[in-house]
């Protein structure tokens, strides 16, 4: 079948499950994954690499604008910095603390969305994050935004940490999110924010196949 290639979508708040739905709705339409959350922490890990400190807004701008170079490999699945693949380093608790700072600088934010967009250009392409919906794409084709209750999503964040044997408590986790959900929300750029014509999917009820299903029903209905 000819199908048409489509620029979907997605944003959500942290542990709504937006990133593992967008990666497996990604693979079985052989789309590429644009994970715009790796590209503030890729620039997050350059910053610490470079010793330039977070609140530095001039060394950050000239950074970002001159030096780095931020591109997806294995449709997706691979984070390169200046070619090289830095996919791992990225979660580390270190760039996992500094990157909401970076990610408020206004300078910061127009050089990704230019990458994003430069990325997305040539290829069918599913991307997640926070603005992806209102800033990034605004005239995606499709567009979702993907949340659960901040009971749930910390429920499932405990659980993965329980998994991983990481010690914590639900509570700090619950509170941990409500604090993400806040700065997000209220960030003075690009905040997260739903957009009029997403198509909003609760997720609290939901186990994670259905919401993939329900992904790739609207987008079959759109080719
Ligand atoms: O989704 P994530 O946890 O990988 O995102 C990392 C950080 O980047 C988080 O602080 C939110 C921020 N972010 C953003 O400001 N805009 C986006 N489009 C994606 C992520």
């Amino acid at each position: 079948m000819n199908t048409r290639k489509l620029t979907i979508a997605i944003d959500g708040p942290a542990g709504s499950g937006k990133s593992t739905v967008t990666r497996k709705v990604a693979e079985q339409i052989n789309y590429l994954y644009l994970n715009s959350g790796s590209m503030y922490r890729t620039v997050t890990l350059l910053a610490s690499q470079r010793g330039i400190s977070p609140n530095n807004r001039t060394q950050l701008t000239d950074l970002v604008q001159k030096q780095c170079r931020i591109d997806f490999a294995d449709n997706g699945k691979k984070t390169l910095l200046n070619g090289i693949d830095v996919s791992e380093e990225l979660r580390h608790p270190e760039i996992e603390q500094q990157v909401v700072v970076i990610a408020k600088i206004p300078e910061v934010r127009q050089e990704m969305v230019k990458q994003q967009r430069r990325i997305a250009k040539n290829s069918g392409v599913i991307a997640e994050g926070r603005d992806v919906t209102t800033v990034v794409f605004p005239d995606a084709d499709l567009k979702f935004y993907i949340t659960a209750s901040i009971e749930e999503r910390a429920r499932r964040r405990f659980n993965e940490f329980q998994t991983k044997g990481v010690a914590c408590s639900f509570e700090q986790i619950e509170n941990e999110i409500r604090i993400r959900d806040q700065q997000d929300k209220s960030r003075q750029h690009s905040p997260l924010k739903k957009a009029e014509d997403a198509i909003i999917i609760d997720t609290t009820q939901l186990e994670i196949n259905q919401v993939i299903d329900l992904i790739l029903k609207k987008i079959k209905e759109h080719q």
